[in-house]
């Protein structure tokens, strides 16, 4: 059994964050995205994966390297333009070959893995298994009908009028059925070559596709309130670990982790909280599930419940709280005449005043 983890996509259906980067490189608890789906593929037991790049290729590379640090080898495969995830199971032929495979879209989140999935999918091998979780919002995804016994009747690509709550899920369990599908469909009116037309047309031929329905799941939407969810359900797991340094003023309590390099003085750091290598915490306050990415520093000032990127900082700041700094973002206190609010904020910023 092979993985294909889709990581291309050319960056324009993306927020604030992810303009200048690749949104599967968003970090939660300072790991990227696709770092939690590498782990996942790697722990289910499969070790060929073939990673679809884009735009952001480079990053990606540089990032995964050639997969050895998951315990997994890595191919790189270039499409030319998103033209939709069957389009990437075109574009992933040859590396596929006739294996059965897992798709995995980079910018997913699923809490617990996939193993027991990849497990049964082995053992029971229907043409495709697909993953469904209940959600608030069903336009924004693939939806899918269920017949009373479970069936899957119906999957519908971000329906106006979704027929159920159920979201396709980024995960794909696939035989090489799936290969005359992908052929056989028509680009979408939103011109992709969709993956939920190849099931439906799986269906329509009378395939057997099974579905799992899962909870925990996460899925970037650009909405800063999902990512600082699925920011505390894995600050939930973390282990205190200090390898940074921190002085007798300061006060650290419960599960916090310091990365090398870190560095905390007269500071109190009240956990679950990972405060990234090299960044500099000096006479402030960070408050429960805070992600401060690598050398960021933080002076006179107090998050908590946010997530900041790399190389950003905050000083004379109080009190900062369900945000997310992007990267070498700075935050400082206006000067004290005229009392006005100063900002130089990106396109699709969001901000919000306490005053
Ligand atoms: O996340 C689940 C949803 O993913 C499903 O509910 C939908 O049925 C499915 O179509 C897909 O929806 P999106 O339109 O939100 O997918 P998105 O364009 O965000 O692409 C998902 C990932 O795949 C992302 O990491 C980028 C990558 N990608 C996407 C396309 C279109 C590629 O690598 N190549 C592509 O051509």
């Amino acid at each position: 059994m092979k993985a294909l983890l889709l990581s291309g996509g050319s960056g324009t259906r993306l927020r604030p964050i992810t303009h200048t980067s690749a949104k599967q490189l968003v970090p939660v608890a300072n790991k990227p995205v696709l770092f939690y789906g590498l782990e996942a593929i790697a722990e289910s037991g499969v070790t060929e994966v073939g990673i679809i790049v884009g735009d952001t290729a480079e990053e990606i590379r540089q990032a995964v390297g050639d997969g050895s640090a998951f315990g997994l080898h890595v191919t790189y495969l270039p499409q030319e333009a998103p033209l939709g995830l069957a389009h990437a199971v075109l574009t992933a032929r040859e590396f596929l070959g006739d294996d059965d495979f897992v798709m995995y879209l980079g910018d997913n989140f699923i809490v617990g893995g996939i193993t027991a999935l990849v497990d049964a999918f082995r053992a029971e091998r229907p043409d495709a298994r697909i993953l469904l979780t209940k959600v608030p919002n069903p336009t924004a995804f693939g939806v899918a009908e269920l017949d009373p016994a479970g069936r899957v009747i119906g999957l519908e690509e971000k329906p106006a009028r979704p027929k159920s709550e159920l979201a396709l899920v980024g995960v794909y369990l696939f035989t090489p059925a799936v290969h005359e599908a992908v052929r056989a469909i028509q680009p979408s009116a939103r011109g992709e070559l969709e993956i939920t037309d190849a099931i439906q047309w799986l269906i329509d031929t009378g395939r057997d596709v099974r579905s799992t329905t899962i909870s925990g799941y996460w899925k970037d939407t650009g909405n800063v309130t999902d990512m600082l969810e699925v920011n505390r359900s894995v600050l939930e797991t973390l282990e205190r670990r200090i390898d940074g340094t921190v002085d007798d003023d300061s006060e650290i309590i419960g599960r916090v982790r310091i990365e090398p390099g870190a560095k905390v003085t007269g500071s109190r750091i009240v956990g679950p909280v990972v405060v990234g290598a090299d960044t500099v915490i000096t006479d402030s306050y960070v408050g429960p599930f805070t992600s401060i990415a690598g050398d960021c520093r933080i002076e006179d000032s107090e998050i908590e419940y946010s997530i900041m990127l790399r190389d950003s900082s905050m000083s004379g700041v109080r009190r900062v709280e369900a945000s997310l700094i992007g990267r070498n973002v700075e935050v400082t206190p206006a000067p004290r005449k005229p009392a006005a609010h100063r900002f130089v904020l990106g396109d699709h910023s969001k901000v919000q005043i306490a005053s």
